[in-house]
Protein backbone atom coordinates (compact mmCIF):
# COMPACT_ATOMS: atom_id res chain seq x y z
CA UNK A 1 0.00 0.00 0.00
CA UNK A 2 1.25 3.14 -1.09
CA UNK A 3 0.70 6.04 1.76
CA UNK A 4 1.69 9.80 2.25
CA UNK A 5 2.01 10.31 6.12
CA UNK A 6 1.02 13.64 7.20
CA UNK A 7 2.64 14.84 10.62
CA UNK A 8 3.37 16.78 13.63
CA UNK A 9 6.56 14.88 15.30
CA UNK A 10 5.79 14.22 18.35
CA UNK A 11 6.38 11.22 20.60
CA UNK A 12 4.11 9.39 19.15
CA UNK A 13 4.01 10.76 15.43
CA UNK A 14 7.57 9.17 15.90
CA UNK A 15 6.66 5.72 17.03
CA UNK A 16 4.46 5.84 14.46
CA UNK A 17 6.79 6.91 11.73
CA UNK A 18 9.00 3.80 12.55
CA UNK A 19 6.28 1.50 12.67
CA UNK A 20 5.17 2.35 9.35
CA UNK A 21 8.68 2.27 8.16
CA UNK A 22 9.40 -0.86 9.58
CA UNK A 23 5.82 -2.23 7.61
CA UNK A 24 6.29 -4.78 4.60
CA UNK A 25 2.67 -3.53 3.94
CA UNK A 26 3.63 -0.06 3.25
CA UNK A 27 5.59 2.27 0.82
CA UNK A 28 6.11 5.54 2.56
CA UNK A 29 5.96 7.82 -0.72
CA UNK A 30 6.60 10.45 1.64
CA UNK A 31 6.16 12.66 5.26
CA UNK A 32 4.70 16.45 5.47
CA UNK A 33 4.53 17.84 8.30
CA UNK A 34 2.17 20.10 10.13
CA UNK A 35 2.28 22.31 13.42
CA UNK A 36 0.97 20.56 16.21
CA UNK A 37 2.90 19.01 19.01
CA UNK A 38 5.03 21.63 18.64
CA UNK A 39 5.84 24.75 15.79
CA UNK A 40 6.21 22.68 12.16
CA UNK A 41 9.98 23.91 12.07
CA UNK A 42 10.47 21.92 15.04
CA UNK A 43 8.75 19.21 13.66
CA UNK A 44 10.07 19.27 10.70
CA UNK A 45 13.14 18.78 12.10
CA UNK A 46 11.77 15.75 14.25
CA UNK A 47 10.85 13.77 10.46
CA UNK A 48 14.26 14.08 9.78
CA UNK A 49 15.70 12.93 13.34
CA UNK A 50 13.21 10.34 12.95
CA UNK A 51 14.33 9.41 9.08
CA UNK A 52 18.29 9.28 10.40
CA UNK A 53 17.43 7.06 13.27
CA UNK A 54 15.73 4.14 10.66
CA UNK A 55 18.36 5.09 7.80
CA UNK A 56 15.55 6.10 5.86
CA UNK A 57 16.23 9.55 4.59
CA UNK A 58 15.28 8.74 1.31
CA UNK A 59 12.02 9.09 2.46
CA UNK A 60 10.92 12.78 1.07
CA UNK A 61 10.00 15.18 4.33
CA UNK A 62 8.26 18.49 3.27
CA UNK A 63 6.91 21.39 5.81
CA UNK A 64 3.64 22.15 5.83
CA UNK A 65 1.39 24.62 7.47
CA UNK A 66 2.56 26.65 10.24
CA UNK A 67 -0.61 27.36 11.94
CA UNK A 68 -4.46 26.53 11.75
CA UNK A 69 -6.50 27.32 8.61
CA UNK A 70 -8.36 30.21 10.76
CA UNK A 71 -6.89 30.15 14.41
CA UNK A 72 -4.41 30.43 16.41
CA UNK A 73 -1.89 27.77 16.26
CA UNK A 74 -1.75 25.29 19.73
CA UNK A 75 1.13 23.48 21.30
CA UNK A 76 1.79 20.31 23.00
CA UNK A 77 4.92 20.78 24.63
CA UNK A 78 3.75 19.73 28.17
CA UNK A 79 3.38 15.91 26.53
CA UNK A 80 6.23 16.10 24.09
CA UNK A 81 8.84 18.54 25.98
CA UNK A 82 9.86 21.48 24.23
CA UNK A 83 11.87 20.21 21.24
CA UNK A 84 8.71 17.58 20.47
CA UNK A 85 10.95 14.37 21.29
CA UNK A 86 11.83 14.90 24.98
CA UNK A 87 14.83 16.58 23.84
CA UNK A 88 16.30 12.62 23.57
CA UNK A 89 17.53 12.97 19.85
CA UNK A 90 20.27 14.45 18.69
CA UNK A 91 20.48 16.95 15.95
CA UNK A 92 19.45 15.73 12.35
CA UNK A 93 22.39 15.00 9.86
CA UNK A 94 21.44 16.86 7.58
CA UNK A 95 18.21 19.37 8.13
CA UNK A 96 18.47 20.47 4.66
CA UNK A 97 17.26 20.62 1.96
CA UNK A 98 13.83 19.82 3.03
CA UNK A 99 10.98 21.73 0.89
CA UNK A 100 7.79 23.43 1.74
CA UNK A 101 4.58 23.29 0.89
CA UNK A 102 3.18 20.20 1.66
CA UNK A 103 -0.38 20.66 0.12
CA UNK A 104 1.21 20.79 -3.28
CA UNK A 105 3.61 18.04 -2.45
CA UNK A 106 0.18 15.83 -1.65
CA UNK A 107 -1.20 16.59 -4.73
CA UNK A 108 2.14 16.08 -7.13
CA UNK A 109 2.66 12.46 -5.35
CA UNK A 110 -1.27 11.67 -6.19
CA UNK A 111 -0.23 12.11 -9.40
CA UNK A 112 3.11 10.54 -9.65
CA UNK A 113 2.06 7.36 -7.57
CA UNK A 114 1.10 4.66 -9.76
CA UNK A 115 -1.20 2.64 -7.65
CA UNK A 116 -3.88 4.35 -5.30
CA UNK A 117 -2.28 6.29 -2.10
CA UNK A 118 -3.87 6.13 1.15
CA UNK A 119 -2.78 9.01 3.08
CA UNK A 120 -2.33 8.51 7.22
CA UNK A 121 -3.04 12.08 9.06
CA UNK A 122 -1.84 11.72 12.91
CA UNK A 123 -1.75 15.64 13.52
CA UNK A 124 -3.99 18.82 12.63
CA UNK A 125 -5.36 18.16 9.50
CA UNK A 126 -4.35 21.33 8.01
CA UNK A 127 -2.32 20.29 5.56
CA UNK A 128 -4.63 17.68 3.98
CA UNK A 129 -7.74 20.33 4.07
CA UNK A 130 -5.65 22.65 2.72
CA UNK A 131 -4.40 19.89 -0.34
CA UNK A 132 -8.41 19.09 -0.64
CA UNK A 133 -9.06 23.07 -0.86
CA UNK A 134 -6.50 23.71 -3.47
CA UNK A 135 -6.47 20.78 -6.04
CA UNK A 136 -9.42 19.98 -7.94
CA UNK A 137 -9.97 16.94 -8.22
CA UNK A 138 -7.96 15.48 -5.13
CA UNK A 139 -10.50 14.06 -3.54
CA UNK A 140 -11.21 11.66 -6.09
CA UNK A 141 -7.50 11.12 -6.36
CA UNK A 142 -7.56 10.02 -2.59
CA UNK A 143 -8.05 6.33 -2.25
CA UNK A 144 -8.73 6.95 1.72
CA UNK A 145 -7.59 9.02 4.67
CA UNK A 146 -6.88 7.38 7.83
CA UNK A 147 -6.36 9.98 10.50
CA UNK A 148 -6.18 9.77 14.17
CA UNK A 149 -8.09 12.24 16.23
CA UNK A 150 -11.14 12.94 17.99
CA UNK A 151 -13.09 11.61 21.01
CA UNK A 152 -16.78 10.51 20.05
CA UNK A 153 -18.16 8.20 23.39
CA UNK A 154 -15.10 9.81 25.67
CA UNK A 155 -13.90 12.99 26.94
CA UNK A 156 -11.19 14.68 24.96
CA UNK A 157 -7.47 15.30 26.15
CA UNK A 158 -6.96 18.76 25.29
CA UNK A 159 -10.46 19.87 26.50
CA UNK A 160 -13.20 17.93 28.07
CA UNK A 161 -14.83 18.34 24.75
CA UNK A 162 -12.22 17.81 22.37
CA UNK A 163 -8.95 15.91 21.03
CA UNK A 164 -5.62 17.73 20.58
CA UNK A 165 -5.57 16.70 16.65
CA UNK A 166 -9.47 18.38 16.09
CA UNK A 167 -9.03 21.04 18.58
CA UNK A 168 -6.11 22.36 17.13
CA UNK A 169 -7.71 22.96 13.96
CA UNK A 170 -11.29 22.23 14.09
CA UNK A 171 -12.31 23.78 10.20
CA UNK A 172 -9.24 21.68 8.49
CA UNK A 173 -10.97 18.59 10.85
CA UNK A 174 -14.75 19.83 9.00
CA UNK A 175 -13.40 20.35 5.63
CA UNK A 176 -11.77 17.01 5.60
CA UNK A 177 -15.00 15.00 7.24
CA UNK A 178 -17.24 16.75 4.82
CA UNK A 179 -14.88 16.06 1.17
CA UNK A 180 -16.03 13.21 0.49
CA UNK A 181 -12.66 10.89 0.57
CA UNK A 182 -13.30 7.93 2.24
CA UNK A 183 -12.02 8.39 6.08
CA UNK A 184 -11.30 6.01 8.57
CA UNK A 185 -10.95 8.18 11.98
CA UNK A 186 -9.22 6.43 14.90
CA UNK A 187 -10.23 9.05 17.78
CA UNK A 188 -8.89 8.34 21.68
CA UNK A 189 -12.03 5.80 21.91
CA UNK A 190 -9.57 3.33 20.34
CA UNK A 191 -6.23 4.69 21.05
CA UNK A 192 -6.56 4.82 24.60
CA UNK A 193 -7.10 1.07 24.66
CA UNK A 194 -3.89 0.57 23.24
CA UNK A 195 -1.17 1.05 26.26
CA UNK A 196 2.43 1.21 25.69
CA UNK A 197 3.43 -0.17 29.52
CA UNK A 198 5.51 1.94 31.42
CA UNK A 199 7.78 -1.08 32.44
CA UNK A 200 8.39 -2.10 28.96
CA UNK A 201 9.69 1.40 28.14
CA UNK A 202 11.98 1.40 30.95
CA UNK A 203 13.50 -2.01 29.55
CA UNK A 204 13.89 -0.72 25.94
CA UNK A 205 15.35 2.29 27.45
CA UNK A 206 18.31 -0.11 28.46
CA UNK A 207 18.97 -1.87 25.17
CA UNK A 208 22.49 -1.79 23.09
CA UNK A 209 19.42 -1.58 20.22
CA UNK A 210 19.23 1.69 18.77
CA UNK A 211 15.57 2.00 17.61
CA UNK A 212 14.76 0.20 21.04
CA UNK A 213 16.78 2.32 22.81
CA UNK A 214 15.10 5.67 21.32
CA UNK A 215 11.61 3.87 21.54
CA UNK A 216 12.39 3.03 25.19
CA UNK A 217 13.38 6.74 26.25
CA UNK A 218 10.85 8.46 24.31
CA UNK A 219 8.62 6.37 25.99
CA UNK A 220 9.64 6.69 29.41
CA UNK A 221 9.78 10.38 28.72
CA UNK A 222 5.83 10.67 27.89
CA UNK A 223 4.59 7.83 30.75
CA UNK A 224 6.11 10.30 33.03
CA UNK A 225 3.58 12.75 31.88
CA UNK A 226 0.94 9.89 31.63
CA UNK A 227 1.44 9.20 35.28
CA UNK A 228 1.21 13.20 36.21
CA UNK A 229 -1.60 13.55 34.21
CA UNK A 230 -3.91 10.40 34.51
CA UNK A 231 -2.67 8.19 36.94
CA UNK A 232 -1.29 5.86 33.70
CA UNK A 233 2.20 3.88 34.19
CA UNK A 234 2.74 4.02 30.47
CA UNK A 235 1.12 5.93 27.12
CA UNK A 236 -1.24 5.42 24.96
CA UNK A 237 -0.29 4.43 21.44
CA UNK A 238 -2.42 6.89 19.52
CA UNK A 239 -0.78 7.65 16.24
CA UNK A 240 0.93 3.97 15.96
CA UNK A 241 -2.95 2.34 16.15
CA UNK A 242 -3.47 5.05 13.05
CA UNK A 243 -1.10 3.37 11.24
CA UNK A 244 -1.79 -0.63 12.53
CA UNK A 245 -5.28 0.55 11.49
CA UNK A 246 -4.18 1.06 7.76
CA UNK A 247 -2.25 -1.96 7.41
CA UNK A 248 -4.68 -4.67 9.69
CA UNK A 249 -8.13 -3.02 10.08
CA UNK A 250 -9.01 -6.08 12.22
CA UNK A 251 -7.42 -4.33 15.24
CA UNK A 252 -9.96 -1.33 15.64
CA UNK A 253 -13.63 -2.07 15.83
CA UNK A 254 -15.41 0.68 13.32
CA UNK A 255 -19.16 1.60 12.56
CA UNK A 256 -19.86 3.55 9.96
CA UNK A 257 -21.40 7.04 11.00
CA UNK A 258 -21.62 10.55 9.83
CA UNK A 259 -19.25 12.67 12.24
CA UNK A 260 -18.76 16.30 12.07
CA UNK A 261 -16.77 19.15 14.12
CA UNK A 262 -17.96 21.98 16.91
CA UNK A 263 -16.31 24.69 15.17
CA UNK A 264 -18.44 28.06 17.14
CA UNK A 265 -18.45 26.63 20.68
CA UNK A 266 -17.01 28.51 23.02
CA UNK A 267 -16.50 25.64 25.02
CA UNK A 268 -17.33 22.53 23.06
CA UNK A 269 -15.04 23.98 19.55
CA UNK A 270 -12.99 20.76 18.17
CA UNK A 271 -15.75 18.43 19.93
CA UNK A 272 -16.36 15.13 17.21
CA UNK A 273 -20.27 14.76 16.89
CA UNK A 274 -21.15 11.68 15.86
CA UNK A 275 -24.86 10.68 14.52
CA UNK A 276 -25.81 7.04 16.11
CA UNK A 277 -29.73 6.94 15.82
CA UNK A 278 -30.96 9.14 12.77
CA UNK A 279 -33.17 9.73 15.19
CA UNK A 280 -35.79 12.10 14.06
CA UNK A 281 -33.68 11.97 10.66
CA UNK A 282 -30.19 11.82 9.69
CA UNK A 283 -28.06 14.43 10.05
CA UNK A 284 -26.23 12.81 7.35
CA UNK A 285 -25.31 9.96 5.54
CA UNK A 286 -22.47 8.06 7.16
CA UNK A 287 -18.79 9.86 5.78
CA UNK A 288 -16.48 7.77 8.59
CA UNK A 289 -15.69 4.32 9.60
CA UNK A 290 -14.66 5.31 13.43
CA UNK A 291 -12.89 3.09 15.57
CA UNK A 292 -14.50 2.98 18.77
CA UNK A 293 -12.97 0.38 20.42
CA UNK A 294 -9.35 -1.33 20.03
CA UNK A 295 -7.89 -4.66 20.78
CA UNK A 296 -5.06 -2.94 22.61
CA UNK A 297 -2.82 -6.61 23.50
CA UNK A 298 -3.07 -7.65 20.05
CA UNK A 299 -1.85 -3.91 18.44
CA UNK A 300 1.16 -4.08 21.18
CA UNK A 301 2.26 -7.51 19.91
CA UNK A 302 1.62 -6.23 16.73
CA UNK A 303 3.97 -3.15 17.23
CA UNK A 304 6.84 -4.72 19.10
CA UNK A 305 7.05 -7.84 17.23
CA UNK A 306 7.55 -5.13 13.69
CA UNK A 307 10.06 -2.93 15.59
CA UNK A 308 12.05 -4.59 17.87
CA UNK A 309 11.38 -8.43 16.46
CA UNK A 310 10.09 -9.39 19.63
CA UNK A 311 7.04 -9.70 22.11
CA UNK A 312 6.65 -8.91 25.05
CA UNK A 313 9.44 -6.41 25.24
O1 LIG B 1 -4.54 13.49 20.84
C1 LIG B 1 -3.46 12.74 20.39
C2 LIG B 1 -2.89 13.34 19.15
O2 LIG B 1 -2.42 14.65 19.41
C3 LIG B 1 -1.66 12.56 18.64
O3 LIG B 1 -1.57 12.66 17.26
C4 LIG B 1 -0.52 13.28 19.30
O4 LIG B 1 0.70 13.18 18.55
C5 LIG B 1 -1.00 14.70 19.26
O5 LIG B 1 -0.69 15.24 17.99
CA1 LIG C 1 0.46 13.49 16.22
Amino acid sequence: MRVLIDTDPGIDDAIAILLALASPELDVAGITVVHGNVPVEACTLNALKVLDLAGRRDVPVVTGAAAPLVRQARHAEAVHGPDGLGGLFPPPDDAHPFAADAAAFIARSLDEGEEPTTLIALGPLTNVATAILATPGLTERLERIVAMGGAIRREGNVTPAAEFNIYADPEAAAIVLRSGVPVTLVPLDATMRAIFPGEAAARLAESEVPVERAVGRLGSFVSGVYRKYYGIDGFALHDPLAVGAAIDGSLVSTEDLWVSVETGGELTAGATVADFWHIPEPWGEPNAAVALDADGERFLEFLCTRLFGRYPV
